[in-house]
């Protein structure tokens, strides 16, 4: 059985696969596109005066499966909405089957009610781009799986753990302690630590108020080691740099951070900068937007991933196959 570094060894490509995106993308949807040597689908696009945004598609999309890939970086709201346009412009061009890319699907965070009169935005996202016409979606390392549910469709949920671990697993050749940030990530931190060879660690975090990270604890024997800790995404970088602080604090000779998703929001760069943290690692569903000298960040692609899953649902075989059943958390 192929697996999805194999998978581009073949001849691939048939002549109905479009590749559209939005301009949040275009660094990895290119990567992808090149994988996949299908080129872009030729994109026209105009603001009116009053900012609304307008797209053509430029060539026909007619019978075909068309991918619109969008990762929803800031600003975020625009980056919804211009995907559903692009979508609803597919749709009306009488696209065969319209797959939603999403490599980092915006307001996941909130998936549930938390508290009375919150809304569940993860939903109300995803009702957006199933209005506009997706037929399925794509993407990669959600808050929670559970928000595969809905989508009243097929839903591939890709994860970038095979290649941050990787590169993880090179970096500290054993011997690391992987650290989970917060309850919600000890799984994800769980299979970090089965797939680099590393014992595991648990931080407690509350959050007093949004984008206010407190740690008041750990779990697990971290002194004298190389901690690493993980999460689903980096935004504020309040997280990480709580839980960096008390691992120092603890005695961990170093503290490197690994997420799929660096959003770096401010004042993420200052906050990192002052931060105990030695280095990060994310992958590049969201184009880095922070640059600093220390903690150094570095950044490993998702391209191989997303373009042997587009291809899977282009030909119609099996996506969790070709990931060996790990493109799920
Ligand atoms: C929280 O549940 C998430 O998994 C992340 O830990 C959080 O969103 C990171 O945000 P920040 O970097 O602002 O602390």
């Amino acid at each position: 059985m192929l697996n999805w570094q194999q998978v581009f060894d073949g001849e691939i490509m048939e002549k109905r696969l479009h590749i559209l995106s939005g301009s949040h993308s275009i660094d990895l949807v290119q990567k992808v596109a090149k994988r996949l040597k299908s080129p872009l689908h030729p994109l026209k696009m105009e603001r009116f005066a009053n900012g609304e945004i307008k797209y053509q598609l430029e060539e026909s999309v007619r019978g075909g499966n068309v991918f619109v890939f969008q990762t929803h970086s800031q600003p975020v709201n625009d980056a919804i909405v211009e995907q559903a346009i692009i979508i609803d412009a597919a749709k009306r061009a009488s696209a065969k089957n319209i797959t939603a890319v999403c490599p980092y699907l915006g307001y996941s965070r909130q998936d549930r009610k938390a508290y009375g009169r919150e809304p569940i935005t993860a939903r109300l996202v995803i009702d957006i781009l199933a209005m506009a016409g997706a037929d399925r979606i794509v993407a990669v390392n959600l808050h929670s799986g559970q928000t595969q549910g809905f989508f009243n469709g097929p839903f591939d949920h890709l994860t970038a753990l095979p290649v941050l671990a990787k590169y993880l697993k090179k970096k500290f050749n054993g011997g690391a302690v992987v650290v989970s940030p917060d309850s919600g990530r000890v799984k994800l931190a769980d299979r970090y630590a089965k797939q680099i060879g590393a014992d595991l660690a648990i931080v407690h975090k509350r959050r007093a108020e949004t984008n206010k990270a407190e740690a008041l604890d750990v779990i697990g024997e971290v002194a004298g080691r190389d901690c690493i800790i993980v999460d689903d995404m980096i935004d504020t970088g309040g997280t990480i740099c709580a839980a960096a602080d008390l691992l120092k604090r603890r005695g961990a000779r170093s503290v490197s951070a690994a997420a799929s998703h660096g959003l770096f929001s401010p004042p993420a760069q200052q906050s990192l900068a002052a931060s105990a943290i030695d280095s990060i690692v994310v992958s590049d569903t969201v184009p880095l937007s922070i640059k600093l000298s220390k903690p150094k960040i570095e950044v490993v692609s998702v391209a191989a991933l997303l373009a042997a899953a587009i291809k899977a649902i282009h030909e119609e075989s099996s996506v969790s196959a070709i990931f060996d059943g790990s493109n799920q958390i």
